[in-house]
């Protein structure tokens, strides 16, 4: 496939980014996602954050349970900073847009680009035959949430990786295929310490919410006991801290938990090693309990407060998809323009 000559300066840069409402968020998401979402909000350029209600469906979800976690997401972005005045923060089953660019991106993107996403061999497993369809076209999907609004910037952690890539080859088929330079060729902006958080019980594992063991991660709706507890029962190693990140190379449940520290701190890894050299984690870990709580507490609490309104976190929500709306619409008539759709209701 011929990429698309693209002059980048022709695309506004504007920042979209998704979470699930699947589950509980975990520090994961709130470190390789939520905080940095914040950060991005301080830069100048227009952040879209949306809680992919759409994408949660693909497996199952009870409607009241959906519904819950939609509204403690949108409580979490608030929560850790995200100030819905500032920038857009809805749900995206209130934006038809996302569903109808979806198709044409279902319509793009090839079989086999699909059955080639990691996270579709590793969610449907040897079961596939059982998985949703829609959990297999989920990646065209969020091509679609991403291009609705033309993003050029994707903040994520390291496992959404491929489903970028894939984006981009989405947007760069579309131009190609239609001989126009009509979608930017979206940046994974990857960054920071904790780009992937690993299990607190096995280091080779990334911490999820659909882990079936709650010991393997910290939930923001835990308690400063429940954090102190895991934190403590975290997989660890005999050996003290190394004075460099080298002697850290095979220890993946160590470096974790340095990388949780320094993200936490807004640190580098290099330096919390530097400053806790030789320490053991019996003194590592309270440190690192204490630090987490103080991060992690405020927002649990705030959490709690905007939960018991729940009727304000849905004018939010409306509101904020009133504004997703009026950039998505425009764009999605020009994409049924120049595939070919008649468009002649009167509005
Ligand atoms: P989701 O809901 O699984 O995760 C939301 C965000 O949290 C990041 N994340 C992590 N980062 C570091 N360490 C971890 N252990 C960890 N676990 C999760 C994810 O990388 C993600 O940034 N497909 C997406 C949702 C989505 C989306 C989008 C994202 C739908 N449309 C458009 C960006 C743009 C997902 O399932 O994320």
């Amino acid at each position: 496939m011929s990429e698309p000559v693209q002059t980048p300066q022709t695309f506004t840069p504007r920042i979209f980014s998704g979470i699930q409402p699947s589950g509980g968020l975990t520090l994961g998401n709130y470190l390789g996602a939520l905080k940095r979402f914040v950060e991005k909000q301080d830069e100048g350029i227009e952040t879209i954050y949306c809680l992919v209600d759409m994408h949660a469906i693909t497996v199952w979800q009870s409607p009241a349970d959906l519904r819950r976690q939609t509204r403690e997401g949108a409580a979490a972005f608030i929560a850790a900073g995200i100030d819905p005045k500032r920038s857009i923060l809805f749900n995206q089953s209130q934006v038809s847009a996302h569903a109808e660019l979806g198709w044409i991106f279902n319509c793009v993107a090839r079989m086999g680009w699909m059955g080639r996403m990691t996270q579709w061999k590793d969610k449907a497993g040897k079961n596939s035959e059982n998985a949703s369809l829609g959990l297999f076209a989920y990646p065209a999907l969020m091509a679609a949430d991403i291009l609705a609004y033309k993003a050029t910037h994707v903040p994520v952690g390291e496992d959404q990786k491929q489903h970028l890539e894939l984006t981009r080859d989405i947007a760069a088929k579309f131009n190609n295929d239609y001989g126009v330079n009509f979608f930017p060729i979206t940046e994974p902006v990857i960054e920071g310490a904790a780009t992937r958080v690993m299990s607190l019980r096995d280091g080779s594992k990334k911490m999820s919410k659909s882990d079936p063991s709650d010991q393997s991660r910290i939930n923001l709706t835990d308690d400063a006991d429940a954090i102190a507890a895991k934190i403590r029962k975290a997989k660890t190693d005999p050996e003290p801290l190394p004075d460099t990140l080298d002697g850290l190379k095979d220890r993946p449940e160590a470096r974790n938990l340095v990388n949780i520290y320094a993200a936490l701190a807004g640190l580098t890894p290099a330096a919390v090693v530097a400053e806790h050299a030789g320490a053991q984690f019996g003194t590592f870990k309270p440190r690192l309990a204490e630090l987490a709580v103080s991060v992690l507490s405020p927002i649990t609490t705030e959490m709690n407060r905007l939960m018991a309104d729940p009727a304000e976190i849905d004018r939010i929500l409306g509101e904020g998809s009133a504004r997703a709306e009026a950039i998505a619409r425009p764009i999605l008539d020009e994409v049924y323009d120049i595939v070919g759709m008649v468009r002649s209701r009167q509005v």
